[in-house]
C-alpha cells in the first residue's frame, strides 16, 4: 500500500478566496508545489511578517527554500511574467524554492496579449468578460486549435522559427483585417521569444515525471489550483469565466497524474462573496453593507487593481462549487472582516417570478434577474485577529463557522482571522 500524499487545493467561488495564504500556511509539511492551470490572471498573495509578496505564476511555495515547485503542462506561461517574478524574489533576498518547467505548458506570445485587449474592446458595453488583459483566453484558444507554442518550442530556434513563421501569418490576418492594427514584424516577435527560451532552459523538466516519483515516495504534494470554481470554463457562468478547468478536475489534465493518486481536496471558502471583472453575481451588495465588505477585507484585485465587487455568502452557489470540487475539507479566510458587520446575511435559495428554488441553474443567465432569499445570523464585534483557537472566537464567530459545516456538509478545518502567515486557526486541516 502507498502512502500517497496528494492534496488539491481548488477556490470555491469567483477566486481571491485567499488560496495563496492557505498554500502558504499548508507549506511546511509539503514538499512539492504545483500550479497547473490558467496564467499570471491569478494573484495570490502571501503575508509573511508583514511582508507582502503576490504571486501571479510562480506557486505560493516559493518562500519555502529547498521545496520544489512546479509549473505543469495545463498552464499558459507568459515569459516576462515568469522571468520578472523569479528576479522579484532574488531581488528581495528571498532564499526559494526549485523550479521546475514543464515542457508542454503553452508560451502566452505579446500578440495573445494584444489580442485579449482587441477583443475585449470589439466586444463593447455590456458584452465585456472583464479580462485581466494577461492574454489567457487567446492562448488558451491557440492551444486547443494546435496552433499554439509550447515552452519546448522556444528551445530549439529552427521550430521556433517555422511555426512562428506560420503563426504569425495567421495573426497579421486576423490585426489587419479585423482589428484594422499594424503587422507584427516577425523578427520583434521571433528574437525575444528565442531569448525567452534560453532564460528558461534550465527550469524545464519532465515535471509529469517528476510528480510521478514524488507521489511514488510518498512525498507530500500540494496542487494550488487558480481562479476558482464559478469561473470554470464548462462549469462556471460562460462567458463569463476563465478559459481553463478551474474547478477539481482540472488538476490531473494539467499535471499528468491519474485520479488515483489524489487522496484530498480543499476548499477554499472566503466567509462573504467577491467577485472581479463583469457576469452575475447574485448577493452582489450595491450598499453600505458592499463597501464595508470591500473596505474592512482591502478587496481590490491582486492582479489589476480593480476594485472587486462584494456581497454576502452565497449557498446556493457555494453548494454547486462543493459539488463539483467534492470538497473534503474547506478553509474558511478572513472571518475577521465581519467583525463589526452586524448581522449577517446569508442567501439560502433565489427567487424568480414568485418561484423559489436552492439548486444551481443550467442557464447561469437568469442569475442576472434572481433576487437573493436571505436568512440572518447575529454578527460580532470583538476582534479576533489575534484568535488562535476555535474557542477563543466569541460564539456569533463560532456559530457561522458550524452553520457553514452543516449547510455543506464538510468540516471546516482551519480558519483565517487576518492576512498574515499567523492569523490562522488551524482546526486539525
Ligand atoms: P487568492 O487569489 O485566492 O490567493 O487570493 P488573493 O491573494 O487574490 O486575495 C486574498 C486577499 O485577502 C489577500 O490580500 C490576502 O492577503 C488576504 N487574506 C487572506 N486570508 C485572509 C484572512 O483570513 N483575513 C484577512 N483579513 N485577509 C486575508
Ligand atoms: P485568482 O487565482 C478573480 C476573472 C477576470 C475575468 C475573468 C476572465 O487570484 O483567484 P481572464 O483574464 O482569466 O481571461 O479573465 O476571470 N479572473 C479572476 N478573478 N481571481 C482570479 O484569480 C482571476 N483570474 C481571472 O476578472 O472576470
Ligand atoms: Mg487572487
Amino acid at each position: 500500500m502507498s502512502n500517497k500524499r496528494v492534496d488539491l487545493l481548488v477556490g470555491a467561488q469567483w477566486g481571491d478566496e485567499g488560496k495563496g495564504k492557505v498554500v502558504d500556511i499548508l507549506g511546511s509539511n509539503v514538499d512539492v508545489f504545483v500550479r497547473y492551470q490558467g496564467g499570471a490572471n491569478a494573484g495570490h498573495t502571501v503575508v509573511v511578517d508583514g511582508q507582502k509578496v503576490v504571486f501571479h505564476l510562480l506557486p505560493s511555495g516559493m518562500l519555502y527554500p529547498g521545496k520544489l515547485c512546479v509549473l505543469g503542462n495545463g498552464l499558459v506561461i507568459d515569459p516576462e511574467q515568469f522571468l520578472s517574478e523569479i528576479s522579484g524574489l532574488l531581488e528581495n533576498g528571498q532564499d526559494r524554492a526549485r523550479l521546475a518547467v514543464s515542457p508542454h505548458a503553452h508560451v502566452v506570445m505579446p500578440y495573445h496579449k494584444m489580442l485579449d485587449k482587441l477583443q475585449e474592446e470589439a466586444r463593447g458595453k455590456g458584452r465585456k468578460i472583464g479580462t485581466t488583459g494577461r492574454g489567457i483566453g487567446p492562448c488558451y484558444v491557440d492551444k486547443y486549435s494546435r496552433s499554439g507554442l509550447r515552452v519546448q518550442d522556444l528551445l530549439n530556434a529552427d521550430i521556433l522559427r517555422d511555426r512562428l513563421i506560420y503563426i504569425l501569418e495567421e495573426k497579421n490576418q486576423l490585426f489587419t483585417k479585423l482589428y484594422n492594427q499594424k503587422p507584427l514584424a516577425f523578427d520583434e516577435i521571433y528574437e525575444p521569444a528565442r531569448k525567452w527560451g534560453e532564460a528558461l532552459k534550465p527550469y524545464v523538466d519532465d515535471t509529469r515525471k517528476l510528480l510521478r516519483e514524488a507521489v511514488d515516495k510518498g512525498q507530500h504534494i500540494l496542487l494550488e489550483g487558480a481562479q476558482a470554481a464559478l469561473l470554470d470554463i464548462d462549469h462556471g457562468t460562460y462567458p463569463y469565466v476563465t478559459s481553463s478547468s478551474t474547478s477539481a478536475s482540472g488538476a490531473y489534465t494539467g499535471t499528468g497524474l491519474s485520479p488515483h493518486d489524489l487522496t484530498r481536496v480543499i476548499s477554499v471558502v472566503k466567509a462573504y462573496t467577491t467577485r472581479v471583472g463583469e457576469g452575475p453575481f447574485p448577493t452582489e451588495d450595491f450598499g453600505e453593507d458592499g463597501e464595508k465588505l470591500r473596505h474592512n477585507g482591502g478587496e481590490f484585485g491582486a492582479t489589476t487593481g480593480r476594485p472587486r465587487r462584494c456581497g454576502w455568502l452565497d449557498f446556493v452557489a457555494l453548494k454547486y462549487a462543493t459539488e463539483l470540487n467534492g470538497a473534503d475539507t474547506i478553509a474558511l479566510t478572513k472571518l475577521d472582516v465581519l467583525t463589526g458587520m452586524g448581522d449577517i446575511k446569508i442567501c439560502v435559495a433565489y427567487e424568480l417570478d414568485g418561484n423559489k428554488f436552492e439548486t444551481w441553474p443550467t442557464d447561469t443567465g437568469i442569475l442576472n434577474d434572481v433576487k437573493p432569499v436571505y436568512e440572518t445570523l447575529p454578527g460580532w464585534n470583538e476582534d479576533i485577529t489575534n484568535c488562535k483557537n476555535f474557542d477563543e472566537l466569541p460564539i456569533n464567530a463560532q456559530n457561522y463557522v458550524k452553520y457553514i459545516e452543516q449547510k455543506l456538509n464538510v468540516p471546516v478545518g482551519l480558519i483565517g482571522v487576518g492576512a498574515d502567515r499567523n492569523q490562522t486557526i488551524n482546526r486539525g486541516i
